[in-house]
């Protein structure tokens, strides 16, 4: 005797709809507007396949958006710069090319290095900012600190007995970003290693591992007195011709521009305070 098929019981759309809100939420995609999406898969006449692309799609896209917010948070940055942002017809010296190039990140993947020199206000940290964001949207483990507050931290590991584990912490990150060497006042206590010593010891073993993209206002012959010790700064700027792609800004600054665009006067110069713009060779 044939067997006559059984229908299938058919849950209730609001049911449905229910029961799909839930899984959304549970796989943090609360935001999810589900109504439109079933709107548009009806008006669009979408398969079935592409109904469920496109709502694959959008759950990438949350995921990676979440990514993305995650790892700029913990990078230590708090300020989002872009490359879209910045005005290069304000400084045409600068080598846009070479800056552009650095956005596709091949040299993370090559193990290079970076150093920005120029005059200060000329958008130095702005790049490396921007290219810190551009790191995180590509998913790579990168960490922001500028110089004295990296020097510091280490400082607070001497003090705690931490300075190890933060010191494998600082050469972790997959790109690096020391920021405004030169700038702020670094300690100096006793018979405590110098910071020329921990950005020694961090760069030699981040050399050729990872990327590690440094800024600085300074001349890099004043560098040694900056970092507290001659040689080992010598050392390190050794590393970075070695294995740096070298950025130099030669130009005004941006922020005696936004300063004279605030007070209305385009044409006033202010006083340039700045130190003259580091050369290439350390
Ligand atoms: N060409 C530019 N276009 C748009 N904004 C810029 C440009 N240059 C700098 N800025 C902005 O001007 C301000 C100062 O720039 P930034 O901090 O990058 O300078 P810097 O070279 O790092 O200076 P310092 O040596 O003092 O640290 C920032 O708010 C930055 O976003
Ligand atoms: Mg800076």
């Amino acid at each position: 005797m044939q067997k006559r098929a059984t229908a299938r019981p058919e849950i209730p759309q609001d049911e449905l709809r229910g029961k799909c809100q839930r899984h959304l939420t549970r796989l943090g995609l609360g935001d999810f507007d589900l109504e439109a999406h079933l709107r548009w898969a009806r008006e669009a006449k979408a398969t079935e396949l592409e109904s469920i692309e496109r709502l694959l799609a959008a759950a990438a896209g949350f995921k990676l958006a979440r990514s993305i917010d995650w790892r700029f948070e913990r990078s230590g940055l708090k300020v989002k710069k872009t490359l879209a942002a910045f005005d290069w017809l304000f400084q045409p010296k600068l080598d846009r090319r070479t800056v552009e190039s650095l956005f596709d990140l091949g040299f993370v993947a090559r193990h290079e290095d970076v150093l920005i020199t120029g005059n200060t206000g000329t958008g130095k940290s702005h790049l490396l900012q921007a290219l810190l964001l551009k790191a995180c949207e590509k998913e790579l483990p990168v960490r922001y600190a500028r110089c004295v507050d990296l020097v510091d931290d280490l400082y607070a590991g001497l003090a705690d007995g931490t300075y190890e584990r933060r010191m494998r912490a600082w050469c972790r990150a997959q790109l690096l970003i020391i920021d405004d060497v030169g700038l702020g006042q670094l300690k100096r206590r006793g018979d405590e290693p110098t910071a020329a010593h921990m950005l020694f010891t961090l760069l030699d073993r981040r050399n050729m591992n990872a990327s590690t993209a440094i800024t600085s206002n300074l001349q890099l012959s004043a560098w040694g007195k900056y970092l507290g010790d001659a040689t080992l700064a010598a050392a390190v700027l050794d590393r970075l011709a070695a294995n740096a792609i070298r950025i130099d800004i030669d130009g005004p600054s941006y922020r005696q521009h936004l300063a004279r665009v605030r007070a209305g006067t385009q044409t006033g110069a202010l006083p340039d305070s700045s130190a003259p713009a580091a050369q290439v060779t350390p």
